[in-house]
């Protein structure tokens, strides 16, 4: 073929700088290899469906509840259920975005500069690096100790530099299910830096609630949602609290990235959370739901992966040790061979390699049987 001489118009545009080397999460990508036969145990999402009340609630407002621009921080009455037990002020404190994601989103935006470095756990939930990248600023991951999963505070504490603008703390944990104590939190809200603490698996507990970070000091930023309490992963609603002047740059740069949260979702939101023996109710049963899948994820893992590892304390991940050099090949092939999803460790920072994280966040035959492929994979050599 001969040579074109290139046509400008027709050139594909570069990409900005800041997504340079980003790309979708490995999550994506093989969740894209899914087939009709495969057992999903790869999905980071409640397997919960909406109860009557719930589905009466989001009658009510899309019904009833307005469908114009609501203030950029969300209306005041979800803003004041939010707030509610603690001593945030919901005028001034309190910011809804349009999910978790988008209110880490902002708070990168807010206050990550280039030249700044952002500590992140590892492994960790694979957007915090990215949204440091894509910031400016560059991620600088702190460890967790493999063998049980404990975060040590003192290598956290000794990763801080005069260039650390951010520390992101993460319990519930998501791959890992483990939890942080509060005096462990307490040091890192103590530490200095601004602290955001990544709190959307709170309400899914096994034994205790987890430990908020919410007070612990005025530069910390909790984050939470109704992604993952109320399975509504597809209504984006998220929440920022956080100190008055801390807020205000986080409600700015939400304004320009998502104006406000679906005036819809708000409203259910707060239909919710004003109802509050109905949200205790749903709560318990969420939990409970969980418990019982825990418990087959744990017994097949035992059983067909001959691993013990410790019960995750919340969330609904168990992060497990296969025998594999490279778990993006090993997920990939369990995909094509095995038809189960799984998600490679290493998606999660390099202390996750050699890891997979099994989400049994699906129903318990799927969460049986997928294991049990899995095994009977590897014990015909795949791997
Ligand atoms: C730790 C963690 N933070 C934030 C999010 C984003 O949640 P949302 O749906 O509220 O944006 C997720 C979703 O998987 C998560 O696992």
């Amino acid at each position: 073929m001969t040579q074109q001489p290139s046509n400008p118009a027709t050139q594909q545009p570069r990409v900005a700088r800041r997504l340079a080397n980003i790309e979708l999460s490995l999550i994506r990508q093989i969740n894209a290899l899914a087939t009709p036969l495969c057992v999903n145990l790869g999905i980071g999402e409640p397997n919960v469906e909406p109860d009557e009340t719930l589905r009466e609630f989001a009658v009510r407002a899309a019904s009833t509840g307005s469908w114009h621009y609501t203030p950029n921080a969300g209306t005041l009455g979800l803003r004041k259920r939010i707030a509610d037990g603690s001593e945030f002020d919901p005028k001034s404190e309190v910011c809804v975005t349009a999910g978790t994601e988008e209110a880490l989103f902002s708070i990168f935006q807010a206050y990550a500069d280039p030249g700044d470095e952002v500590l992140v756990p590892n492994p960790g939930f694979l957007s915090y690096a990215p949204l440091a990248r894509i910031a400016g600023a560059t991620p600088v991951p702190y460890d967790f100790d493999p063998s049980d999963w404990r975060l040590d505070i003192d290598a956290l504490l000794r990763r801080i530099t005069s260039k650390t603008k951010l520390i992101v703390v993460n319990s519930p944990s998501n791959p890992l299910g483990s939890v942080i104590d509060r005096e462990t939190l307490q040091r890192i809200a103590n530490a200095g830096p601004l602290v955001v603490s990544d709190e959307v698996y709170r309400e899914i507990w096994y034994d205790e609630p987890p430990v908020s970070m919410l007070g612990m000091s005025d530069n910390v930023i909790v984050v939470g949602g109704m992604s993952k309490s109320h399975a509504m992963t597809g209504l984006r609603l998220g929440w920022v609290l956080a100190g008055e002047a801390v807020m205000k740059p986080i409600v700015t740069a939400h304004q320009y990235v998502a104006t406000c949260a679906s005036a819809f979702s708000q409203s259910l939101a707060e239909s919710i959370l004003t109802d509050a023996a109905w949200n205790r109710t749903w709560l318990e049963r969420v939990r409970a739901q969980f418990r019982e899948q825990r418990e087959t994820a744990l017994f097949s893992i035992a059983r067909e992966l001959e691993v013990t590892i410790p019960p995750p304390a919340g969330a609904f991940y168990a992060f497990v040790p296969v025998p594999a050099c490279d778990t993006v090949i090993f997920a990939k092939t369990l995909a094509t061979d095995a038809a189960v999803l799984v998600i490679p460790g290493i998606a999660f920072g390099s202390l996750g390699e050699g890891f997979v994280r099994i989400s049994y966040a699906a129903p318990l035959d799927a969460i049986g049987t997928g294991i049990e492929r899995i095994g009977r994979w590897l014990r015909a050599g795949g791997r």
